[in-house]
């Protein structure tokens, strides 16, 4: 009764993210959630496969979080962060993010990633005019990539669907093709993926004009675009390429940041450092919203050096909110006190080693994703020797999210876009960091049965 009266209010009164009524037929309710489990509001518990939506990395039902946050509501609920104000979380906070992020020596504080996107793009066509480039405003993005909704962010995102019934998108935006191991046919023989895509940055940016460029966006391991892991030589080529053609390079590690790859960070696996890092999601793990931007000392320093009359003239009336980064400063002693990115690279093995157990010998899994962390993916295809994916109306990818959904988990899937070397369905995993190996193990047993349920039917 109760259950049904919610569902028909949701479905009268709300417009949800990527609305359509066609998925408020049977809606996911989860009224509450402990650890790596959620729980919905008839009372059927599931692993959260995708800590919330990749965010919740401490997990679920952390009251420490909560207490933090109301007492520093009791104590200030809210003051101003704009120039010649601020709280005392947003300033312990943004000392903290810079003691974590190497390369980094200054924070501005959103409420979200695509903001934190915003401000990025922004900032970087204020360095380019400050520095006396106006010309350089162009931002490069890649296909696949996923930066966020608003105007910007969505132009700078990689997947069509997020902008075919918005256009146009905001001039100024130049997608080049990502490093997609399973996917990317280089046109010269003998190259790498990365080596390939890396190759087409350049080309682009030639043709292009590097003196009309600003900066380049990309996840360092994307995440909605399909958990796409690159080839161990791109991002240092791609950190070379900027340098030379001065480009920014702005890393999104709004999924990757917190722990979610094993490490702090995630270009720090290939031991490349940006000139701006965009963060959110993990910072809170979910419990309350915040994102922001780190940059580097060259960029604050000019950030500090023009005429006031200049100004950087940008902020939101929630930047350095005090509640939201009282939270966040409890959420990161929680992953340092319990080794959480630590955790993260070990069941990120445990994870990726028993997903290839699993699935290596099947006919229908083209690419195993993972390794670094807990963040991976299946592809499926029709055909491992062609990569021939399933036929779009053979819907694989949402039949296999309910398949999941009925046996206890809940996660992402994308849906086949058409031929090779369109992407296939797939599914995409990223559970809370504090996840343990039964956990993992029953993740993957799960996903197995499902895919066999699909499969037969
Ligand atoms: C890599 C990446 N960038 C940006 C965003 C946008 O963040 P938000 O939804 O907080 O605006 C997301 C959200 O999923 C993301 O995954």
């Amino acid at each position: 009764m109760f259950s049904g009266e919610l569902k028909t209010a949701d479905r009268k009164y709300q417009i949800h993210s990527l609305h359509h009524p066609i998925d408020a037929q049977d809606p996911l309710i989860i009224a509450s959630g402990s650890g790596v489990r959620i729980r919905d509001i008839e009372g059927r518990e599931y692993i959260d496969g995708l800590s919330g939506l990749w965010n919740v990395n401490i997990g679920h039902g952390r009251g420490d979080v909560a207490d933090t946050a109301a007492q520093q509501m009791k104590t200030l609920a809210y003051f101003s962060g704009y120039a010649g104000s601020a709280t005392i979380p947003s300033i312990r906070l943004a000392e903290r993010l810079i003691g974590l992020a190497p390369g980094m020596a200054a924070v501005f504080f959103t409420s979200g990633g695509a903001e934190a996107n915003e401000s990025a793009f922004k900032t970087a066509r204020y360095y380019w005019r400050a520095l006396g480039k106006p010309e350089k405003t162009k931002i490069i993005s890649r296909i696949h990539g996923y930066h966020g909704v608003t105007l910007q962010a969505m132009s700078a995102t990689g997947i069509s669907a997020y902008w075919k019934m918005f256009e146009p998108r905001v001039p100024g935006f130049v997608h080049v093709p990502t490093c997609y191991p399973y996917r990317f046919q280089s046109a010269n023989p003998g190259e790498t993926p990365g080596a390939g895509a890396a190759r087409e940055l350049e080309q682009t940016i030639l043709r292009e004009g590097p003196d009309t460029v600003a900066a380049l966006i990309g996840e360092p391991i994307q995440g909605a675009g399909g958990v796409i892991y690159p080839t161990d030589d791109y991002w240092p080529q791609v950190r070379e390429i900027c340098s030379r053609y001065n480009i920014l390079l702005i890393a999104d590690e709004i999924i990757t940041g917190f722990g979610r790859t094993g490490r702090w960070f995630s270009l720090e696996h290939w031991n490349v450092s940006p000139d701006i890092l965009s963060f959110a999601k993990g910072v809170t793990s979910g419990y309350l919203p915040l994102g922001g931007i780190m940059v580097t000392r060259a960029i604050q320093d000019l950030l500090d050096s023009v005429e006031p009359a200049n100004r950087w003239m940008h902020g939101y009336t929630n930047s350095g909110h005090p509640a939201c980064c009282a939270a966040a400063l409890r959420n990161i002693q929680i992953i340092e006190e319990e080794n959480l990115v630590e955790n993260s690279r070990k069941m990120g093995d445990v994870f990726f080693r028993t997903l290839q157990a699993a699935f290596a010998d099947h006919p229908n899994v083209g690419d195993i994703r993972g390794g670094k962390g807990l963040l991976a993916a299946l592809e499926f295809v029709e055909d491992r020797g062609s990569s021939k994916n399933f036929a779009v109306e053979k819907d694989f990818g949402n039949r296999l999210r309910k398949e999941l959904r009925n046996r206890g988990v809940v996660t992402r899937t994308r849906s086949a876009a058409g031929e090779h070397p369109a992407p296939g369905d797939q599914v995409l995993f990223a559970p809370p960091l504090i996840i343990g190996k039964e956990d993992v193990e029953a993740l993957v047993e799960i996903t197995k049965d499902a895919v066999a349920a699909v499969l037969r039917n």
